[in-house]
């Protein structure tokens, strides 16, 4: 097995300490709350409801809360489409404790706030990429975050992928820097994943998202016995083969790698039919295509025939599937079957004795979407690219920052 600096299990937990120690200590948890809003209202709570345990953990050992996240890709500027508001009120509606809101994430009112914290209260501060400094890991902008706090805890295993501020940046600056309870579980989940896998391993990838999943497929290709490819990495993918893919989404500039990747031929499997359509607000018009994708078409799901190849491998049982990205637009009924089916047979795989792990956001909202229950799979990781990452053997900078045990 392989142990690198970057594993939790040579770091420092919220569990290593004594209960005296967080008595009326000031705690930065960074969370993350990047969840799928529909008419501002939280529209998948999973990522919110797994921060529970770490934070009723520490509200009850006496320490104040300051809780900080990230939501969507704002571009450094504030927009309250973005805003973590809705997020403030689910979690009220999910803890006992009294949680508080302000909308800023550094400046006066937060030092107000924050000082007026008492014990066991949490305070939600605004996405920080409202601040363009966040991302790129800003000096100033991480000792305003750091000087609100004592200790520091990374309950955000999704976004610890990223070398930014709050991931990076502030937990530098703190004494104490440790894992939180979700961040601990997913690890010991993908750490198996990655070390000792059970064979067939099967990787199941779509979505979007391309370019962030290249170095970790890349990575996992020696690993894994199948990957089965859906969504946009699909349509990358066959047009890097000279498969016509009409007007759907690709990344031009990871056409190469795409056929890089593709010498590895045996593993890969692509969608071989499609549902399409001239565009997504036409799912009325929606089409079932074999081949390639014709000119003013676009796709938007796997056709029936590679679902039923895709799920007869995923179900075969006794190995190791691990799912990130769906395999269409599942949001929308006529583009949903291709990730309905996927769901459906990791449940099965489930059954008979695989593991099986689900990561990343969307595929979680697929899963409820699908009916398949939590208990129906091995485990539910909150981090799409930052599992596809750690599985694939990279060193996390979230998780490297944190304070040795
Ligand atoms: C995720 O949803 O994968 C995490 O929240 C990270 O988001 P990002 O890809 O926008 O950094």
């Amino acid at each position: 097995m392989i142990l690198n600096e970057g594993d939790v299990r040579m770091k420092a937990s919220i569990t290593d300490f004594p209960d005296e120690f967080y008595d009326g200590k000031i705690v930065l948890v960074r969370v993350d709350f990047n969840v799928p809003l529909k008419e501002g209202k939280v529209d998948d709570d999973y990522r919110i409801r797994s921060s529970i345990p770490t934070l009723d953990y520490l509200c009850s050992r006496g320490a104040k809360l300051v809780v900080v996240s990230h939501l969507g890709r704002p571009d450094g500027k504030p927009d309250p489409a973005m805003s973590l508001r809705p997020t403030a009120e689910r979690l009220q509606s999910l803890t006992s404790k009294r949680v508080k809101w302000v909308g800023e994430c550094i400046g006066k009112d937060v030092e107000n706030a924050v000082k007026d914290l008492r014990v066991g209260e949490i305070l939600l501060l605004e996405n920080l990429r409202f601040h363009v400094e966040e991302e790129k890991n800003d000096g100033e902008f991480s000792r305003a975050l750091a000087s609100l706090a004592e200790v520091f805890v990374n309950d955000a295993f999704s976004a610890s992928h990223r070398k930014h501020s709050s991931t990076y940046g502030v937990p530098a600056l703190l004494q104490y820097r440790l894992a939180g309870l979700q961040l601990q579980k997913d690890l010991t989940y993908l750490r198996k994943v990655r070390d000792e896998p059970d064979h067939p391993f099967i990787l199941v990838v779509g979505g979007a998202k391309i370019r962030d999943k290249i170095d970790a497929m890349k990575n996992l290709i020696e690993k894994v016995d199948k990957v089965l490819v859906g969504g946009c990495i699909a349509y990358t993918l066959l047009a890097s083969k000279g498969v016509s893919i009409g007007k759907s989404p690709i990344e031009n500039d990871v056409l190469a790698w795409g056929s890089e990747i593709l010498k590895r031929e045996e593993k890969i499997l692509l969608p071989e039919d499609h549902i399409i359509s001239p565009d997504v607000d036409l799912p009325t018009q929606a089409e079932l295509v074999r081949g390639g994708i014709p000119a003013n078409m676009k796709g938007f799901d796997i056709g029936p025939l590679t679902s039923q190849r895709y799920t007869s491998i995923i179900a075969s049982g006794g190995g190791t599937v691990f799912w990130n990205g769906p395999m269409g637009l599942f949001e929308i009924r006529e583009f949903s079957h291709g990730t309905t089916d996927v769901a459906q047979a990791i449940a099965l795989a489930h059954f008979r004795g695989s593991t099986t792990i689900i990561a990343g956001g969307d595929s979680v909202s697929a899963l409820e979407k699908a009916g398949v229950k939590e208990s129906e799979v091995s485990h539910i990781s909150t981090g799409g690219g930052a599992s596809l990452e750690y599985v694939g053997g990279k060193i996390l900078p979230g998780i490297e920052i944190l304070s040795d045990k």
